[in-house]
């Protein structure tokens, strides 16, 4: 709890920081850099899972590619769209890289030069994702190909025409461009009051993030469609639902709905700066969190109308929020499970939230969502699960 003290200086940062923000997403919408506790590279946990669930659809997907044999530029390019920092990236690449390379010396007898291409948001922190290149050839092979970043945003041309050979995005494009301009607006029906995020949200706020995800994921495709050459691969995996869970229900069933990050704790920790004094009713009801499950159906629809892609697979699946052991840890330890459940919200959320709050008051808000999650004892033994899409698909 602050003193008093501490909160009129928070009233000052208050005013400093509290803002719409809807277009400008692309500025503060990234992962938390470096490597401390409440960084991404450590707390990607999660996407770690759902890219080994995946591995053997990628690796599938890269083996049915043809091979480009007697091209003039013997050089292969593959490139992360949303790659933010961390083993994650390196080792997809890595796969990608080393599976292309077996396929060329078997079938070809030589090995073609590789470009990898690490794309994300230019707040994202590449520096780290550059530094920690090293510690990964530590343990890990010789790195194979000359590697580059790419800051720009995938929802719009990132490389030249017919330029990449294999496009992977993994855990990045539920993250929507933008907030919807209807659920900020007071006025409109679609405003979203009381709520940080849409799971369970009126039918105008669904209608709103559900058309703008369909208008992302188009662009998205219509930009990959042109930088893509054919016979190349794009590979896509991102947090969705099944066709027959309606959007309203982004996550499935009631205990993953209520346990996840974004829905119970995180309202419950707004609402807690609210009671306290520390933010107007406003502040809390302009922050939405820009992502959106897509159903397969949705992401069906989209290829279908941007053309130029054959799906090979298209597919949901889900994967255990933790695993077996991680849980029985915490069942024993509530408090490391707060923060352990806290410093995964800042991983994700903290550049966003800053930019709402401003760094004080919203460090208030992950020490309260840290207090609400490691009380929620009985949610502790429940176990969740999370949805992914997962789509392999060819340029043709
Ligand atoms: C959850 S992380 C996933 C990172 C990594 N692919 C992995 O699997 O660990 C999502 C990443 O997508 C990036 N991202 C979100 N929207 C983006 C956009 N419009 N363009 C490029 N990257 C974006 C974020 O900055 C973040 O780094």
């Amino acid at each position: 709890m602050s003193t008093i003290k501490e909160s009129s200086k928070l009233d000052l940062m208050k005013n400093e920081y509290c803002h719409t923000w809807t277009g400008g997403l692309h500025r503060i919408l990234c992962m938390q850099g470096g490597d401390d506790d409440g960084s991404y590279a450590k707390n990607s946990e999660a996407p770690a899972s759902a890219i080994s669930l995946s591995k053997p659809l990628l690796l599938a997907g890269i083996q049915s590619m043809k091979l480009f044999k007697g091209d003039d530029d013997e050089c292969l390019r593959i490139a992360d769209l949303g790659c933010a920092t961390g083993y994650n990236t390196l080792a997809t690449i890595d796969l990608v890289v080393e599976t292309l390379r077996g396929q060329y010396i078997k079938e070809c007898g030589y090995e073609p030069e590789f470009e990898a291409f690490f794309s994300d948001l230019p707040s994202n922190d590449f520096n780290s994702l550059f530094r920690s290149f090293q510690q990964f050839n530590d343990t890990s092979k010789k790195r194979r190909y000359y590697a580059a970043g790419v800051p720009g945003s995938f929802y719009h041309r990132l490389f030249p025409s017919r330029k990449l050979h294999v496009a992977v995005s993994l855990s990045a494009l539920h993250w929507l461009s933008q907030i919807p301009n209807a659920v900020l607006d007071k006025r409109s029906a679609a405003w979203n009051k009381g709520r940080a995020w849409i799971d369970g949200a009126k039918k105008e706020v669904i209608e709103a993030y559900s058309k703008q995800s369909m208008e992302d994921l188009e662009a998205f495709l219509r930009c990959r469609r042109e930088e893509i050459v054919e016979g190349g691969l794009l590979f896509i995996l991102m947090a969705g639902r099944p066709s027959s869970q309606r959007p309203e229900n982004q996550l499935g069933d009631p205990d993953s709905r209520a346990k996840h990050p974004f829905t119970s704790s995180m309202d419950q920790a707004w609402e807690d700066l609210l009671n306290e004094g520390l933010i107007e009713e406003e502040t809390r009801d302009t922050f939405n969190i820009p992502a959106y499950m897509r159903s397969t159906d949705e992401v069906d629809k989209a290829f279908r109308g941007c053309g130029g892609f054959e799906i090979q697979r298209l597919e949901y699946r889900r994967i255990v929020e933790h695993s077996r052991e991680k849980q029985e840890e915490w069942i024993k330890d509530p408090v490391s499970y707060g923060r352990a459940k806290a410093n995964m919200v800042r991983a994700t959320l903290k550049p966003m939230v800053e930019s709402h709050l401003g760094p004080e008051l919203s460090e208030e808000l992950f020490m309260r969502f840290e207090k609400r999650a490691s009380v929620d004892t009985a949610m502790l033994h429940k176990t969740c699960f999370y949805g992914v899409i997962i789509v392999c698909a060819i340029r043709v």
